[in-house]
């Protein structure tokens, strides 16, 4: 497997936007979806990007659906492969013979290991590596006809987004199921609370404000013998190419929750303030450590979303929606679901059974391909990735940044190529001076 990266070929792709559909539904030049039988088992599953995220949902994978079988996997690197797999054996145990597959020659490894797995006749694909290689890697495999697990976030720039929003309509299209990994949105205590939202229970919803304030993450001193790439890969969080900042990466996920309570409408503009106070050192990379965003709607709705990752401060990762008849109060974490009248007396919660939501996404994924029904949530999925992009353009140059601005953004923040070695650390944004293109 190759040890560099291009990202030429689908970036030109993406650039000439959401392909057109010949009759029937596929595109001109691409291979058709396999014909998927409903009954065919075992359903082939590959995983691309084995570190912790991908290692979960290849478990989950397979507790969905008793005839999947793992039978390929991918890293980047070779020890992040060879740890999953031995993980997954060690959760498996007697189960791992029937349930895993994966001989040496179907393990890849290597920036282009993505190409084996989607190349090893597997049916569903597992798309969990780092954020800026989602767009390549969601393109080649529904392409080549595959049923899609992608986590969040889907990209990390404007190119990216459009090849995302390709790769949603093409499977769509062609009936491939692609599910996005918000699992809050599988979230039993989530669904109810927002159902209540979005049906009226506390009236119009004048405001909104989501918080994701946490502690700062792992960090990976640099090892004897890691390239600049490797040591910004291996750290990846702290690098905006890679992860695309806090914002992106993290509290998207309050953001995407933001979007459902205003009935995942897209908003028209975004101001963000953000900043870096309290990181340093090499391993902290250009990320910021806080943002504050404040969208705007067409019907003049304004919504916020504050983050931060900075240590020795107070915590918060709640959804606070308010609406004419009341509020509500959400927090997946601690839990409440919580619906209030005017005066702030609760009025409802949601008391029933909470199912671990990474294992509901996957249940329902399996069970819609074995319908003949695959969800496809992508289109959302990629409108709260871009409500996540857009604020960080915002904060990083200073500047007021419309939906229709960052969705034809020209800034491709993945390099062309990548090959292990020399790689400078790109600057940290400056608002009023970081341009925005
Ligand atoms: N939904 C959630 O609650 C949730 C939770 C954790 C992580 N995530 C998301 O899952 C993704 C992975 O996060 P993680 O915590 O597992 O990170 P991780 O670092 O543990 O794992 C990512 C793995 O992908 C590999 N990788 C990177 N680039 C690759 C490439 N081009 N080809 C093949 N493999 C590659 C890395 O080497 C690593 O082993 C991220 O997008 C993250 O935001 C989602």
């Amino acid at each position: 497997m190759s040890e560099s990266w291009t990202r030429r070929e689908f970036v030109k792709t993406a650039a000439m936007g959401v392909p057109v559909l010949a009759a029937g539904g596929v595109s001109a030049g691409l291979a058709p979806a396999r014909a998927w039988s409903r009954t065919r088992s075992p359903i082939r599953v590959g995983l691309i990007g084995c570190g912790g995220r991908g290692t979960g949902a290849a478990l989950q994978a397979l507790r969905a659906d008793s005839g999947a079988v793992l039978v390929a996997a991918s890293d980047v690197f070779e020890d992040r492969l060879k740890s999953c797999l031995e993980g997954l054996r060690g959760e498996l145990g007697d189960g791992a013979a029937s349930r895993m597959d994966v001989p040496a020659s179907r393990q890849f490894v290597g920036f282009d290991s993505y190409k084996g797995v989607i190349g090893a006749d597997v049916d569903v694909v597992l798309l969990t590596s780092y954020p800026a290689f989602r767009p390549a890697h969601l393109k080649a495999a529904v392409d080549a006809g595959k049923h899609v697990f992608a986590e969040k976030p889907l990209a990390v720039d404007g190119p990216g987004l459009r090849s995302v929003y390709a790769s949603a309509d093409l499977a769509a299209a062609r009936g491939q199921a692609l599910l996005v990994g918000f699992c809050w949105r599988y979230n039993a205590g989530m669904r109810a609370v927002f159902e209540k939202i979005t049906s009226g229970a506390i009236g119009k919803i004048q405001s909104v404000h989501t918080t994701y304030h946490t502690s700062t993450l792992s960090k990976r001193p640099r090892k004897e013998g890691w390239s600049d790439l490797e040591f910004q890969m291996r750290n990846w969080w702290h690098f905006t190419w890679v992860s695309g900042d806090h914002i992106v990466e993290q509290a998207i996920h309050s953001i995407d929750r933001l979007a459902w309570a205003l009935g995942d409408r897209t908003p028209v503009r975004v101001n963000c303030l953000g900043g870096r106070a309290a990181r340093s050192g090499p391993e902290h990379g250009n990320v910021y450590d806080h943002f504050a965003a404040i969208y705007e709607y067409a019907d003049g709705t304004r919504a916020h979303h504050t983050c931060r990752q900075i240590d020795s401060c107070p915590n918060d990762n709640t959804d606070y929606v308010y609406g004419t008849l009341g509020s509500a109060v959400v927090n997946g974490w601690v839990p409440t679901y919580s619906i209030r009248g005017l005066a702030g007396q609760e009025t409802w919660k949601h008391q029933g059974e909470i199912k671990d939501m990474y294992q509901v996404e996957h249940d329902e994924l399996f069970a819609s391909i074995r319908a003949g029904r695959p969800i496809n949530d992508a289109r959302r999925g990629a409108n709260s990735t871009a409500m996540g992009i857009m604020a960080r353009m915002a904060a990083y140059t200073g500047q007021t940044i419309s939906w229709d601005q960052a969705l034809s953004s020209k800034e491709s923040l993945v390099p062309e190529t990548l090959e292990f070695g020399p790689f400078p650390t790109p600057e940290v944004a400056v608002p009023g001076k970081t341009k925005f293109s």
